[in-house]
């Protein structure tokens, strides 16, 4: 089993912790700010409740998917912010990311998980993967795409045996990159009329389950596609950009679809 070193402490140490928190209750000086201290004060508003589709803290089933693509990913989406979503950069504060990382430790160890879910998390770190498409679509955790990971994408597949440098049936995360470089670069180069790439924008959106065009609207001039609007989760905003980063002639793609999985649609 590998788990973090500074994980581990931490884990350890939490219960102690908590209690002398508990303890210490009011007089915690801003200046004393601990871990539970910061979790309370910037990030419980939403974490605690579960607003806007934030993983709870204590609530398992939340955090086992996030925990897939390796405990990196999950520090990073907390400093970098993760897009289309209401997770902003550092939870929208000016922690340094030190400070956050020790909150999401604190999160994760108040979550409890089993020790089984941090150990394979930590496993898929050791392969220092980076590209979060790649990871993404690496849904047998192995460290590379198969055929069959990238079957959804029609383009890739098709070129799949061209990116595939080393030929052994699969791609690591640099044939990927170079193929989704490649790609793009041939997406730019196509010359396309502005209403032929508006009809294929809104049959690749339409395609996209949880799109809801009373919510989702689109513009495309001088082969610049602007998407706007609600979708009701933020995987449904990465799914909307891998269809429209295919269309041929498409010169740039702005995502701006935001996650409001709070909103009533009543
Ligand atoms: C305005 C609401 C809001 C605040 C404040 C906020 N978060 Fe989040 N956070 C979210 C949402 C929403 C998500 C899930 C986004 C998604 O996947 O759709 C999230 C996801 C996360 C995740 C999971 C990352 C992953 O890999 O899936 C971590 C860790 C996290 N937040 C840490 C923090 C920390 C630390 C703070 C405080 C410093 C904080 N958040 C403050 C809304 C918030």
């Amino acid at each position: 089993m590998h788990i973090p070193s500074r994980l581990q402490g931490f884990l350890r140490m939490v219960p102690a912790w908590l209690v002398i928190a508990g303890l210490a209750g009011g007089i915690a000086q801003a200046s004393a700010a601990t871990p539970a201290e910061r979790y309370t004060q910037f990030c419980a508003m939403c974490h605690l409740p579960g607003v806007h589709g934030a993983p709870k803290v204590g609530r398992h089933d939340d955090w086992l998917l996030r925990l897939k693509p390796g405990l990196n990913m999950v520090y990073r989406n907390a400093v970098e912010g993760m897009p289309n979503t209401a997770m902003l950069a550092r939870g929208g504060t000016d922690l340094s990311e030190a400070e956050v990382r020790a909150v999401v430790d604190y999160m994760l160890a108040a979550t409890a998980l089993p020790v089984s879910v941090l150990r394979d998390a930590a496993r898929y770190d050791r392969f220092g993967l980076s590209d979060r498409d790649f990871i993404r679509r690496d849904t047998s955790r192995d460290g590379y795409l198969s055929r069959s990971e990238v079957s959804a994408d029609a383009l890739l597949l098709k070129n799949f045996a061209r990116f595939d440098s080393n030929r052994d049936g699969r791609l690591g995360e640099a044939e990927y990159r170079n193929a989704e470089t490649a790609l793009e670069r041939e997406r730019i180069a196509a010359t396309v009329d502005d209403a032929t790439l508006i009809a294929a924008v809104k049959q690749a959106l339409a395609a996209v389950k949880g799109i809801d065009f009373e919510y989702v609207k689109f513009e495309v001039s001088n082969g610049v596609l602007v998407i706007k609007g609600i979708v009701g989760h933020a995987d449904v905003a990465v799914r909307a950009r891998d269809v429209v980063k295919r269309i041929a002639g498409l010169k740039s793609i702005n995502n701006l679809l935001v996650s409001g999985d709070q909103i009533s649609w009543d």
